[in-house]
């Protein structure tokens, strides 16, 4: 397993290439299932999610080629001759789910393995059933699997309890090849919903943004049309390498400039560092630069849906929030146990107290480098940043969690002066 020996200490100076974003191209790719024409997908990250979701398509006979561009791809789903997705692919990603409405819209039945929870949380599906057996799909559990079947889906008005980002993402793709109009309610607003509705609408489905407050579709209507076709498409810049990046720069009070991403998508997560007293503007077309400040300031912050501050940028803060001058309160609302990272930091000299949903971060603490462990995604990635400011050496374990959503962290921030190796 790879190792992230990481020297800390150095201030960030440079400029940072933002890739795209894993949650939007990992929809986009099932999306392929839902024609038999070709779809080109270009600004795909080289991360493990990714290949993990064209081993999955390819496994149901989707071809997928990688053509001469370095971040395209190429899928054609001629015919969907296996609408099966194993659990031994299923179990290292759970956006394996995402291929249930597009088979049943597609090919008219599905047999997914139910995605285990995960270190973040039991992430159930049933969201995701309920609304697919409200659009006329029969759906049964059993030996782990969920199977389903659907002559053809019907519209339907569906009102999600919960926001959840690829329900939502599920019930789009399936409505857009159902009979009649379906309406989507509590929707997720997530940038990733908006750009995989744009690359539907460009291979023909009819979808409407509805009570759109500016800060994405809360109600979407989907007629649903008798097939779709091919089409090319760019994947959106990743918001969360983007904010997670500016934390970088924050954190060591440096300076750096983010390119190729799309400022309008981390309002949230800029308004919050600035709080904290960092220096963030926008810098010509995709661009941001972030001046870090020798003594951040607390600030509070609480996860919430999309435009609020993401769940996926509070193990970053955190990192940050150890080096603010008082105590800043982090609040997860959307997961019921993100705080693994928490211990981590704790035994790198953080001051950091939890209690149910909440964490109350003291600081600032002088972190020290130490031998610590990689527990998901984010959680890394908070670590990495943990690591850039502690005195000496810190070995981060397991960094495989890393690779399932950041293209070549380590060759990126060595470039803008971190001293990162990874070890095999
Ligand atoms: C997506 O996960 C993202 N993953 C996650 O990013 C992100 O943290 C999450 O949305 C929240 O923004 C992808 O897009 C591939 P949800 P998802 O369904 O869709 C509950 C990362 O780091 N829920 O919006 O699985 C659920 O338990 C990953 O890139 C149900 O109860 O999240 C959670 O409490 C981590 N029943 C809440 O809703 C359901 O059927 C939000 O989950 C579905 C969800």
């Amino acid at each position: 397993m790879d190792k992230f020996l990481i020297e800390g200490g150095r201030r960030l100076e440079g400029s940072v290439e933002i890739s795209g974003a894993k949650n939007a191209a990992l929809p986009e790719l099932a999306a392929s299932l839902l024609t038999s024409e070709a779809l080109r997908l270009s600004n795909v990250p080289r991360v493990h999610d990714i290949s993990t979701m064209a081993r999955l398509l390819a496994h149901m006979k989707v071809a997928v080629t990688l053509p001469p561009a370095p971040d395209a791809v190429v899928l054609r789903a001629g015919t969907v001759t296996s609408a099966e997705a194993p659990y031994e692919l299923v179990k290292t990603m759970r956006a394996s789910i995402l291929v249930l409405g597009p088979l049943l819209a597609r090919s008219g039945y599905a047999r997914v393995s139910l995605p285990g929870g995960c270190a973040i949380g039991a992430r159930p599906v049933d969201l995701h059933i309920k609304a697919l057996e409200q659009m006329g799909a029969e759906i049964t559990t059993a030996h782990g699997y969920i199977e389903a079947h659907a002559k053809k889906l019907h519209g339907a008005h569906i009102v999600f309890e919960k926001i959840t980002v690829t329900g939502t993402e599920n019930l789009l793709m399936a409505a857009a090849l159902a009979d009649g109009e379906s309406v989507l309610e509590n929707a997720a607003r997530e940038p990733e919903i908006v750009d995989l509705a744009e690359l539907l609408t460009k291979m023909g489905a009819r979808i409407h943004f509805e009570k759109d407050d500016g800060t994405g579709p809360s109600v979407i209507r989907v007629h649903g049309v008798t097939s779709l076709h091919g089409a090319e498409h760019r994947v959106i810049p990743d918001r969360i390498e983007a904010g997670t990046m500016l934390v970088a720069g924050a954190i060591t009070g440096g300076e750096l400039a983010l390119t190729h991403c799309e400022p309008r998508h981390l309002d949230a997560v800029i308004a919050k560092l600035i709080e904290s007293g960092a220096d963030i503007r926008p810098e010509g077309p995709g661009g941001l630069r972030v001046r870090g400040m020798q003594q951040p300031r607390p600030a509070d912050v609480a996860t919430e849906e999309y435009p609020g501050f993401p769940t996926d940028m509070q193990a970053q803060y955190m990192a940050l929030a150890t080096q603010a001058s008082g105590a800043s309160v982090l609040t997860e609302t959307i997961f019921e146990n993100r705080f693994l990272h928490a211990s981590e930091m704790t035994r790198m000299g953080a001051n950091i107290a939890i209690d149910g949903r909440r964490a109350v971060v003291r600081g600032p603490s002088r972190l020290m480098g130490a031998k610590v462990l990689a527990s998901d995604l984010r959680a890394s990635a908070s670590l990495v940043l943990a690591g850039l400011v502690a005195e000496g050496e810190t070995l981060i374990d397991r960094v495989y969690h890393i690779d399932r959503g950041y293209e070549g962290i380590e060759k990126k921030l060595c470039a803008v002066g971190a001293r990162i190796r990874r070890m095999r």
